[in-house]
């Protein structure tokens, strides 16, 4: 049987994956609540600071970051992914593209003054992969990591919930976890979960954590 590592790896990597999620959510009202929670979160970052964008996608999030005056390195496992950010932001400055695995990226530790961890952590289904992403990009960051959730409190996470039981549906994919087990789980990274901000308050399950190293 496969590992939700392993399906979500899969299941962007291609050409196609990389040309559907395209320009999906950019601009979107979700694209500008997300901004803001991340904003939020990361807090004053001084001009000229490091901030890893892992994974980048097709970039949406990383000529954002540019243009707060940070030098962005955006990474993603997917060459594809790499190839449509690399081509969308062609010519803007501060930006590095790399492909890297965020489970284990090969970056040294303390590489980046921020990290940035969206939209991947709830494709985790088994606790010791999400618990491994955490404790690798804590690594790799002197200051703070913010990664996006799905939080099990919402009406959106309780009405899933509720489906897949009526449907007698094992979740395979876009697992929404209680905030305690969230806690647990960074803790036995290595981290402390400072704060969290939703997208939408007891609507969405899309939330943003603060963790830094212990
Ligand atoms: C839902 S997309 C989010 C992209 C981007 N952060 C955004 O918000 O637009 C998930 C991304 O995770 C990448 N991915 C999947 N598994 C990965 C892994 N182990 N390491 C790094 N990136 C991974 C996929 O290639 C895909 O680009």
């Amino acid at each position: 049987m496969s590992t939700s590592y392993e399906r979500t790896r899969k299941r962007f990597a291609g050409e196609r994956a990389a040309q559907r999620y395209d320009d999906r959510l950019l601009g979107s009202a979700k694209d500008r609540r997300e901004r803001r929670a991340i904003a939020a979160l990361l807090g004053a970052l001084p001009s000229g600071a490091r901030v890893l964008d892992l994974p980048c996608g097709t970039g949406r999030l990383t000529g954002w970051l540019a243009e707060q005056g940070w030098r962005v390195v955006a990474a993603d496992a997917s060459a594809a992914m790499v190839v449509r950010a690399q081509t969308r932001l062609a010519g803007t400055d501060g930006v590095a593209f790399s492909v890297h695995d965020a489970l284990r990226t090969g970056f040294r530790s303390g590489s980046f003054d921020a990290v940035v961890c969206n939209r991947l952590l709830h494709h985790l289904i088994e606790p010791e992969a999400r618990t491994a992403l955490v404790a690798e990009l804590l690594r790799v960051s002197a200051g703070p990591l913010v990664v996006s959730y799905f939080d099990r409190r919402s009406l959106h996470a309780r009405w899933v919930a509720l489906r897949d039981r009526l449907r007698g549906k094992r979740r395979r994919d876009r697992l929404a976890i209680p905030r305690a087990r969230l806690r647990r789980e960074i803790e036995a990274a290595g981290g402390r979960l400072v704060a969290i901000v939703p997208t939408r308050r007891w609507v969405s399950q899309q939330h943003y954590a603060r963790i830094e190293r212990r």
